[in-house]
């Protein structure tokens, strides 16, 4: 393709007052955005940028909220998806805060266990628990059967 496009070029502008979330791996901004409950009908001011240049990721995706502070809670929902996050606060066009997305510990809700047959995916009102074992490399254990998952078969959820 070839746009020429080097990271000094700004796909979108810089924003006034809101979030940054940069550095998400390419191709994900969409799911992040799943994952965050943003489907861009309640008025939200936001852009997105997908597979821009970045020398730290080769490539990145980035999505930048006009006029809203995401919350660490909020935030640590994205760590699946976007494990090398950057989350840049806003204020008058500084940035005023930086924090680095960190996956949590137990995953409530926001991916299923992959065992076809665990009470969790049955029609027992119950939300899905994953616990996060290890990161490196990852596995995850479902807090219902025990189930152990790598990161890809959680990845393929999204
Ligand atoms: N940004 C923005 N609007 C602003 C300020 C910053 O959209 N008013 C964006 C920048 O475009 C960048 C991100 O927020 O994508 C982080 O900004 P900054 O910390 O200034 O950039 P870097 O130093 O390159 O950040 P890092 O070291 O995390 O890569
Ligand atoms: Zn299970």
């Amino acid at each position: 393709m070839g746009t020429g496009m080097t990271e000094k070029t700004l796909i979108v502008s810089k924003i006034r007052n809101g979030t940054v979330i940069d550095h998400i791996t390419g191709g994900h901004a969409l799911d992040v955005l799943r994952v965050l409950d943003v489907n861009g009908r309640d008025g939200e001011v936001l852009a997105i940028a997908i597979n821009v240049p970045s020398r730290k990721l080769g490539v990145k995706d980035m999505v930048k909220f006009e006029g809203r502070e995401l919350e660490s809670g909020e935030v640590d929902r994205i760590a699946l998806l976007a494990p090398k996050a950057t989350i840049n606060i806003v204020r008058d066009y500084d940035v005023v805060e930086k924090q680095v997305v960190r996956l949590p510990k137990i995953l409530k809700g926001i991916v299923k266990c992959v065992n076809p047959t665990c009470i969790s995916n049955s029609k027992e009102p119950i939300q899905s628990t994953l616990y996060i074992k290890q990161e490196e490399p990852f596995y995850a254990k479902c807090h219902y059967c025990g189930h152990i998952m790598e990161k890809d078969e959680l990845l393929k959820q999204f």
